[in-house]
């Protein structure tokens, strides 16, 4: 009685699968479909290692039950890249060096992904609500970058070199 039949794409593949009704997003990317990119840090929201995107939306993948993703389309840090290589924040995130041990930066990644794409929409910021205007093309400032970034931790502190990146991939 707790489980349900989903269907979901994960990286661009359709997946029907059968999930238990208390199983969190990130337990079914990990266990059930190896896709280990995505990180469990804090298990509770905190952290941000767990972020992917959601319709285009970064979520916490730790706090999503599965169930509720049926029907959406899910990208991991494994389906950021395209045929033709990395995506160009992972090639940004190289260059500059932007991580130290590596466990946040999947989670980064898909955060910055996707706090790109809201900037380029004119979603206000979630954290002072400051509106960004619709179309603007970024460059956000740094401190603006580091404002939308501020739901992934990173313990290694690389956050100058992170938001190096991001001002890359926008300017
Ligand atoms: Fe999900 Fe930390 S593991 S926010």
């Amino acid at each position: 009685p707790y489980r349900s039949v989903i269907t979901v794409e994960v990286n661009g593949t359709a997946r029907t699968l059968t999930v238990d009704h208390r199983r969190m997003l990130v337990d079914l990317l990990r266990e059930d479909l190896a896709l280990t990119g995505t990180k469990k840090g804090c298990d509770q929201g905190q952290c941000g290692a767990c972020t992917v995107i959601v319709d285009g939306r970064r979520l916490n993948s730790c706090l999503l039950p599965a169930v509720t993703v049926d029907g959406s389309a899910v990208t991991t840090v494994e389906g950021l890249g395209d045929a033709d290589g990395l995506h160009p924040l992972q090639r940004a995130f190289l260059d500059r060096d932007a991580f130290q041990c590596g466990y946040c930066t999947p989670g980064q990644l898909c955060s910055a992904v996707g706090a790109i794409a809201e900037a380029a929409v004119g979603q206000p910021s979630r954290v002072t609500g400051a509106d960004v205007p619709a179309g603007r093309p970024v460059p956000l400032t740094r401190d603006e970058i580091r404002e939308r970034l501020s739901g992934n931790l990173c313990r290694c502190g690389a956050y100058p070199r992170i938001v190096d990146a991001v001002q890359d991939v926008l300017s």
